[in-house]
C-alpha cells in the first residue's frame, strides 16, 4: 500500500492510502477519507461527495480544497494540510472564526460549519497576505460564500439556511483578524 508523508496542522505525519491502477487509470482514496479514517481529523465532513457543498474543505498548501474529490495520489509528499481540528491556538484559544461562529450562533445543525470556517480562513488569509487590509463588505462576503466572487467560484452550502448569521460571523472574524 502506498504511503504519504505530509505536514498536518504543523506536525509531520505519515499514513498509508488505498490505491489501484497506474498512470492515467490510477485511482486512490479521497483526501477526506485519509484525514478522517487514518489521521483522526473530524473537522472535515462528507456532505455531497462531489465538490458541490464545501463541507469537506481543508487547506492544502494554503488553498481551500474540496477533500472529497481530491485523490491521495495527487497530494504531494511534504504537502502542508490544515484542518479545523488544528485551528485553535496551541493553548486551546479558539481562532477568531470559531469564536465568531459560536458567539453569533452562526450554525444550527453545524454540518456546514467546517467548510464555511475553513473556506473563509483561506479567503481572509489570502487577502491579508496580498496586503488587502480592508474588512470585506457584507456583499463581498456574500459573493465569496456563494461562489460569485473572483476569489471563489464555488459556493458553500448551508442546508439549515443560517446565512444571515454566517455572513455576520465571517465579517466579525475578519475585523478581528485584520485588527
Ligand atoms: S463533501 Fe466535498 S464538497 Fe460536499
Ligand atoms: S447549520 Fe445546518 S447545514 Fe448549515
Amino acid at each position: 500500500m502506498p504511503t504519504r508523508a505530509v505536514r498536518l496542522n504543523g506536525s509531520e505525519v505519515t499514513a498509508d492510502y488505498e490505491s489501484a491502477g497506474t498512470g492515467t487509470s490510477q485511482a486512490s482514496e479521497p483526501l477526506l477519507y485519509w484525514l478522517r479514517d487514518r489521521l483522526d481529523q473530524h473537522g472535515p465532513r462528507f456532505g455531497c461527495g462531489i465538490a458541490q457543498c464545501g463541507a469537506c474543505t481543508v487547506l492544502l498548501d494554503g488553498a481551500a480544497t474540496r477533500s472529497c474529490v481530491r485523490q491521495m495520489h495527487t497530494v504531494a509528499d511534504e504537502a502542508d494540510i490544515r484542518t479545523l481540528d488544528g485551528l485553535a491556538a496551541p493553548g486551546g484559544e479558539p481562532h477568531p472564526l470559531q469564536r465568531a461562529f459560536t458567539a453569533l450562533q452562526a450554525a444550527q445543525c453545524g454540518f456546514c460549519a467546517n467548510g464555511l470556517i475553513m473556506g473563509s480562513l483561506a479567503w481572509l488569509e489570502s487577502r491579508i497576505a496580498a496586503g488587502n487590509n480592508a474588512v470585506p463588505t457584507e456583499q463581498e462576503i456574500k459573493d465569496f460564500l456563494s461562489g460569485a466572487s473572483p476569489d471563489n467560484t464555488r459556493n458553500y452550502l448551508c442546508r439549515c439556511g443560517t446565512h444571515t448569521r454566517i455572513v455576520a460571523a465571517v465579517g466579525a472574524a475578519a475585523k478581528e483578524m485584520i485588527g
